[in-house]
């Protein structure tokens, strides 16, 4: 595995297997990787010839009073849990390298940025476009893995895909949660003990909602008021959002249908959290 930390270099290398006619597959992190990245990682071994993880704490989709100084960090442990998995490439490059001195360029993905997680983050969904824009013109990926966990920002990056004509095929895999239901996070580890018992309620309240989706329920007032109520018992947690969208335009629906996305974003104590289901309908 070759660890590499600047844009020529990295070109330089996915270039030679591409002329070899070889695959690439590429998984965007910002490092601190747990299961739910490791997950990425082994669907892109899967499916693509040559595998490139970047890691990069992203300055450009964090806001002012955000967590960008304290995110964690250890690319020592990263790189040495990627080398087992079996990854080729790792991308990480200083923050100069991807935004020099005069940088000017974004990309927006209008609307979509300003729902859900766009309206407490304004300028975060136009900072994670344009990195993974960038990513993708450095890496040349015929395939790249994004999770559920960050499911609108998943549906962004592939509607910019789409609208932008690249040549990348965006998948997204499952959320993967720690044994009690948790989904994992790299901004988990900023939970004390107490907070990380309350975080709980986040799949909690989604686990209460599927019950009564499968007793029947479609009333996404009914469901979301019940999510709000429980969430609102415990005295460590502060609603940010919970709503139910369409999975396309993310727009709120009043009726659950297959593919409803069941979202929410919760502070417990000081750290943001999220989660989300989407509706199968399938017992
Ligand atoms: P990061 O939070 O490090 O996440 C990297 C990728 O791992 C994202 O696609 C995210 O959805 C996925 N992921 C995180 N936790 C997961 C879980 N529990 N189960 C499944 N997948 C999970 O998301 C980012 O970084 C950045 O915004 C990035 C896309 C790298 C752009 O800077």
């Amino acid at each position: 595995m070759k660890i590499i930390k600047t844009i020529p270099e990295m070109k330089a290398a996915v270039g030679e297997h591409k002329s070899a006619g070889r695959t690439i597959g590429l998984v965007p992190t910002m490092g601190f990787l747990h299961e739910g990245h490791f997950s990425l990682v082994r669907a892109a071994r899967k499916k693509a010839d040559v595998t490139v993880v970047s890691i990069f704490v992203n300055p450009a989709q964090f806001g002012p009073k955000e967590d960008l100084k304290t995110y964690p960090r250890d690319l020592n442990r990263d790189s040495v849990m990627l080398e087992k998995e079996g990854v080729d490439y790792v991308f990480h490059p200083e923050a100069g390298e991807m935004y020099p001195h005069g940088y000017k360029t974004y990309v927006e993905v209008r609307d979509l940025q300003e729902k859900l997680c766009g309206r407490s983050r304004p300028e975060h969904f136009r900072g994670v476009c344009t990195v993974v824009l960038k990513l993708f013109q450095i890496v040349g990926p015929d395939i790249a893995f994004f999770g559920q966990k960050d499911a609108q920002q998943a549906i962004i990056l592939r509607k910019m895909a789409q609208d932008l004509n690249l040549d990348v095929q965006v998948e997204i895999m499952p959320i993967v949660r720690e044994a009690d239901g948790l989904a994992m996070s790299s901004r988990n580890t900023y939970l004390s003990p107490e907070e990380r018992a309350a975080a709980l309620v986040l799949a909690k309240s989604l686990e209460a909602a599927k019950r009564q989706i499968d007793h029947g329920e479609r009333r996404a007032g009914v469901i979301l008021g019940g999510m709000k109520a429980m969430i609102g018992e415990e005295p460590l947690a502060r609603i940010d959002y919970v709503e139910a969208v369409d999975m396309e335009d993310l727009d709120p629906v009043k009726k659950i249908v297959k593919g409803t996305l069941i979202a929410l974003a919760v502070f417990i104590g000081p750290t943001r959290l999220i989660d989300n289901m989407i509706v199968s309908l399938e017992r």
